[in-house]
């Protein structure tokens, strides 16, 4: 009991800024000890750090990790930073007072973590990266990555244009005009999608990126983007959005100047969630390059293995396809997400 009140006690101070809720939604403050931390239980108590809600994929991506830990039998804390680094680091932190005994986070940008992966490393808590990886040379500050590869993703998008350069050249002038819709400035997978893009479309030189802003991963942000866009470049050709969210958002932009998305205006997308892959379906997107989100499985598993000891590959490679609209038509009926 007495255990019990002093989580509670740091799950107050977490509340301040930040959007925590335990697996049973009760802000952050259930679960008896961790197997090797607060004791007094085998059960493992997970601290989980999402970045937000930004996205259809963050979602489907949230979902996953709540059922998976409630399935392993794995008490989760999870805490929503909203977008926000400095709440993650607030959540961290809590995790670490809380003496969890596995700290599992989505770093929201890409720089910044080595200090308080360093107090986790003091406290001994294990971390477990999961979708998107930190920039630090200091790999013995987390146990291992499991994520996407961000970069032949964007590859993947890139050489769909290069293959079908012909008939995303939807001016006729001779010249692909792409506008870029990147993701949350700083974040691994805006970085890695723009990099991945670039490369497979250097083979090309009548591809040229116009016009590259970030819009948050967030449908409005891409709706705002591309409004801006289509009032400062003339003849836009191609919209790469680095997720679904804002593609959807430049559909509207896009349909609201009275053009016609996936036809005078090509999309290429990533992620793959349901509200794409039916935009997909309908021809308003042309291509998506598959991010699954559905991590909470092999998360779990490697939160047991890394909590008992056992050795773990230190990176974690998700498996991903990509589809074109006859692909989406054939899968749409069965997509959980
Ligand atoms: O890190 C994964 C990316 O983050 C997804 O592509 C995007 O939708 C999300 O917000």
């Amino acid at each position: 009991m007495f255990k019990k009140l002093m989580t509670v006690a740091a799950g107050v101070v977490l509340a301040g800024g930040l959007a925590a809720c335990g697996s049973d939604g009760d802000g952050g403050s259930g679960g008896s000890g961790g197997a090797g931390g607060s004791g007094g239980s085998d059960e493992i108590t997970m601290g989980f750090a999402q970045v937000g809600a930004e996205s259809g994929w963050r979602t489907a991506n949230t979902k996953s990790i709540q059922a998976s830990a409630e399935e392993a039998g794995i008490d989760l804390k999870f805490s929503d930073a909203q977008q926000k680094q400095e709440n993650q680091i607030k959540a961290i932190r809590s995790y670490i007072q809380q003496k969890v005994d596995v700290i599992a986070f989505s770093p929201v940008v890409e720089t910044g973590w080595d200090t308080v992966l360093a107090e986790a490393k003091r406290a001994k808590i294990p971390v477990i990266l999961t979708d998107r990886s930190v920039d630090s040379d200091d790999t013995s500050l987390y146990k291992t990555f499991l994520g996407s590869d961000f970069v032949l993703e964007g590859e993947k998008a890139g050489q769909w244009l290069v293959d079908n350069a012909k008939t995303s050249d939807t001016n006729g002038d001779g010249a692909i005009k792409v506008v870029e819709l990147q993701g949350t400035t700083g974040a691994a997978p805006a970085i890695d999608r723009k990099t991945g893009f670039e490369d497979k479309i250097a083979a090309d030189d009548t591809i040229e990126i116009a016009a590259s802003q970030t819009g948050d991963f967030t449908r409005d942000g891409g709706k705002k983007v591309m409004e801006s866009f289509l009032k400062s470049q003339q003849d836009i050709d191609v919209v790469y959005a680095h997720n679904d969210d804002m593609g959807l958002g430049a559909i509207e932009a896009i349909e609201a100047a009275g053009k016609k998305p996936g036809v005078d205006i090509k999309i290429i997308t990533v992620d793959a969630v349901k509200d794409g892959m039916t935009a997909l379906s309908e021809g308003k997107i042309n291509f998506i390059v598959e991010c699954n989100p559905l991590l909470g499985p092999q998360l779990m598993e490697l939160a047991k293995k890394v909590v008992a000891g056992e050795e773990v590959p230190e990176r974690v490679v998700t498996e991903e396809t990509v589809f074109d609209q006859e692909q989406a038509k054939a899968v749409l009926a069965d997509r959980q997400y």
